[in-house]
């Protein structure tokens, strides 16, 4: 488990990391949401023993990080921001190397070193030197360098930042895969990237957690969680309108494109109402070309919690 208690960091006058407490137990995986500046990246290097934190305390398999650095950072794999890698190495070489700093020799070196490149995807670059990879690549090797080791605890900042759309679908699954013997904690700005891989989310502001439950959680919040959006042919009689504004479960419907375009909004996140809308409208003979319910906007919830909150950094 990794705990988390009141962790503050100051640089200078900065409060980067404002007195933040959680835990991450085995089998999860946390996101960590919020603007460029809210002290992601802080709280991470933190927990990776990498900078000392200025208050509070951080427990990583029950040890204390700042009192047992060395033995809490054999347990944690960690991709840091901006993927800091060899450049000088090539990719096998630099492998290898982070495998035996990780007390790996002989056939067991080999075969972890062999199983990583194979796991990321870098077979057919292995022998190129880093700097000659492109960022994409460059970003796999490092989180190839974060697992090789098969880490209990996984410290992931950014990981899919500059991966093309096949290999962020494989460096989500592979994530997902590992978290049933691991507690993980990633960091992203994609929003339906931690929709999808993560079962917690923390949104930190200016240094402060503003928010602590499971994307569905958040995306319940949302005023288009169960919105149904509805796409006509023709305009839609102003009959109908009112008689769905009249229904006890509708709160509000958005008018567009001159009555073509309808989004009726529940009156509480419990309401379903699609059955009603589709009701109303087949008394009226009205049918739609097409219907949509939403799940909610992870978007509209981050840029309401946190809107404003990195201007006053
Ligand atoms: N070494 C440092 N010296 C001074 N200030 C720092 C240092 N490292 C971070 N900061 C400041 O701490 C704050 C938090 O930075 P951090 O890198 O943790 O943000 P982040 O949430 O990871 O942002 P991003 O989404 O842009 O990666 C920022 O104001 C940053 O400028
Ligand atoms: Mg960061």
């Amino acid at each position: 488990m990794i705990k988390v208690t009141n962790l503050t960091k100051n640089f200078g006058q900065i409060k980067a990391v404002n007195s933040i407490s959680f835990s991450v137990d085995k089998g999860e995986i946390l996101g960590f949401l919020g603007p460029n500046g809210a002290g992601k990246s802080t709280t991470m290097r933190i927990i990776t023993g990498f900078i000392p934190q200025t208050g509070g305390n951080v427990s990583v398999g029950g040890l204390d990080v700042s009192k047992y650095s060395l033995k809490t950072r054999e347990k944690i794999g960690y991709l840091a921001e901006n993927a800091p890698v060899y450049p000088d190495m090539t990719v096998f070489g630099f492998l290898k190397f982070c495998a035996e700093i990780r007390g790996f020799s002989g056939t067991a070196l080999k075969k972890r070193v062999s199983q990583t490149i194979e796991k990321c995807f870098l077979a057919n670059v292995q022998l190129q030197t880093i700097d000659t990879l492109s960022k994409g690549y460059k970003q796999r090797v490092s989180f190839a360098q974060s697992i090789i080791h098969d880490p209990e605890y996984l410290i992931l900042d950014e990981p899919t930042d500059g991966l093309d759309p096949n290999q962020k679908h494989e460096i989500r699954t592979m994530i997902r895969d590992m978290s049933k013997t691991k507690s993980i904690i990633l960091s992203s700005h994609i929003l339906e990237e931690v929709d999808i891989v993560c079962s917690r989310a923390i949104i930190i502001a200016k240094g402060s957690i503003i928010a602590d439950e499971s994307p569905k959680q958040l995306r319940m919040r949302s005023k288009f969680y169960g919105a149904v959006s509805a796409d006509f042919n023709a305009p839609v009689k102003s009959a109908v309108i009112s008689d769905l504004k009249k229904h006890k479960t509708i709160k509000q419907i958005d008018i567009k494109n001159n009555n073509k375009n309808l989004t009726i909004f529940p009156k509480t996140d419990k309401s379903v109402i699609l059955d009603t809308v589709l009701t109303i409208l087949n008394n009226h003979n009205t049918k739609p070309v097409s219907v949509f319910v939403s799940k909610g906007s992870l978007d509209e919830v981050f840029r309401s919690l946190t809107l404003g909150t990195d201007k006053l950094l």
